[in-house]
């Protein structure tokens, strides 16, 4: 397994181009499965978990080529027919959103039989809520082997009240929708960007979606979809992990090709514990901005709740833990999405942060020294926060496990390393 060896201390300079957000290119992938012509998404990030779905569409019997272009993949999807309806467990475990393909196939062909994903180490991560609504859409769910069998003769329209606000489970159900026979209604749906750049994607195919971004979503079924091409939008994730990056290593960086729009409560969080962000400029030629942050003399320590979309996003919380680290006084960090994220604090801990966890909460003390160690990632974002902590620590940091960084970011340590950092990988053959 690859690692990672960094040398701390350096402050971060210069300008770093944000990808395409792995979170709308999944859901975007599948959403391909709904019309035999072809789909074209640009800006698709070079990272492990699109690699994966890549794969599962190809057992699926679905065709698709990829090409480098200057910013991201192109790629080209054409799901004319459908050879085997099923998403193996052994896919399915390396990556839930697998469960993306689960309402486009029992929309479009009737049937799916998708592994149940089981949990991972931020949580259970239940899909009772897809289920529950693809259900009440008309299709007939059982199980059996770990396996959901869902099947449909067609789909009828509903009105679906999510008890727990889901990203994917609202994107999947509307997705579902697109085909159904009259109208459905998604009720306390998620509000995140990526739910409302499939929306995009979706009506350029020919759906009739109204509301997405809202906490209700209205989606009109109609009778096929065609193909379209379309460009993903930028990771806000990844534009805040690098943010974040310049203010724990007290650098100045310019994060270009990013949507300040999706980053408000990040920057608002960044500010009050004084890390100041501004805009660069004015929009680039595919509307995406820079935006310019330098870290302020002293970190203040600061306050956190997670929240869904527009609140501080559960996918930075492990970042602001590694940046509060470094502040002067005593930062509580509340996490109320996922009940087991905090697995991160035990590495940083190592490094000779001062945290304590109380169930959902995190209180930490600073401003800690952090020296370099060896640890382990145990999930995409806790691994971003080791790097980061990796980056401010005095001396060498060996981080194990870094195909789960992988999983979600593009080259982080070539970006990483062209604006100052000491970070390279040691690939298992070396
Ligand atoms: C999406 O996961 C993201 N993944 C996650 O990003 C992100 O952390 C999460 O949303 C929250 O923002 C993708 O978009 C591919 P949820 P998702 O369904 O959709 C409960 C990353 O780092 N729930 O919004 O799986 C669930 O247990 C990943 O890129 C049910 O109870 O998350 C959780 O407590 C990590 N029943 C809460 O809802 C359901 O049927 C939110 O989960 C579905 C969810």
């Amino acid at each position: 397994m690859d690692k990672f060896r960094i040398f701390g201390g350096r402050p971060l300079e210069g300008r770093v181009a944000i990808s395409g957000a792995k979170n709308a290119a999944l859901p975007a992938m599948t959403a391909a499965l709904l019309t035999d012509q072809r789909v074209i998404l640009n800006n698709l990030p070079r990272v492990r978990d699109i690699s994966t779905l890549r794969s599962l569409l190809e057992d699926l019997g679905v065709d698709s080529s990829v090409t480098h272009e200057a910013h991201g993949n192109r790629i080209e999807i054409e799901a004319r027919q459908l050879l085997n309806p099923v998403a193996p467990y052994e896919l399915v475990k390396q990556m839930r959103a697998s469960v993306l393909v689960l309402g486009p196939l029992v929309a479009r062909f009737g049937h799916a039989r998708v592994s149940l994903p089981g949990g991972c180490a931020i949580g259970v991560r239940p899909i009772n809520l897809h289920l529950k609504g693809l259900a009440k859409l008309g299709a007939t769910i059982n199980f059996e082997h770990g396996y959901i069998n869902a099947r449909a003769n067609g789909l009828r329209g509903t009105d679906f009240y999510f008890d727990t606000i889901s990203v994917t489970g609202t994107e999947n159900l509307m997705m579902a929708a697109t085909l159904a026979e009259g109208v459905t209604v998604l009720e306390n749906a998620a509000r995140e960007p990526e739910v409302q750049d499939l929306a995009n994607l979706l009506n350029k195919m020919g759906a009739d979606i109204e509301g997405a971004g809202t906490e209700k979503i209205r989606i009109r079924g109609v009778r096929r979809l065609h193909g379209v091409e379309h460009s993903i939008i930028p990771d806000r994730i990844e534009a805040g992990t690098f943010l974040t990056a310049a203010a724990i290593t007290g650098g100045e960086l310019v994060v270009d090709r990013c949507d300040p729009a999706h980053l408000t409560a990040v920057v608002a969080k960044l500010g009050e514990v004084g890390v100041q962000v501004r805009r660069e400029g004015g929009p680039g030629s595919n509307g995406t901005q820079a935006l310019t942050v330098k870290a302020g003399s002293k970190l203040q320590a600061g306050e956190v709740t997670t929240q869904e979309y527009p609140g501080f996003p559960t996918d930075m919380q492990a970042q602001y833990m590694a940046l509060m680290t470094q502040a002067e006084g005593s930062s509580v960090i509340t996490e109320t999405i996922f009940e087991n994220r905090f697995l991160h604090a035990l590495e940083l801990a190592r490094m000779g942060a001062d945290i304590t966890v109380n169930g959902r909460r995190a209180v930490v003390l600073g401003r800690t020294p952090l020296s370099g160690a060896k640890i382990q990632a145990s999930d995409l974002r806790a691994s971003a926060s080791l790097v980061l902590a990796g980056l401010a620590a005095e001396g060498e940091t060996l981080i194990d496990r870094v195909y789960h960084i992988d999983r979600g970011y593009e080259r982080i340590e070539e970006k990483l390393t062209q604006v100052g950092a000491r970070i390279s990988r040691i690939s298992e053959s070396d």
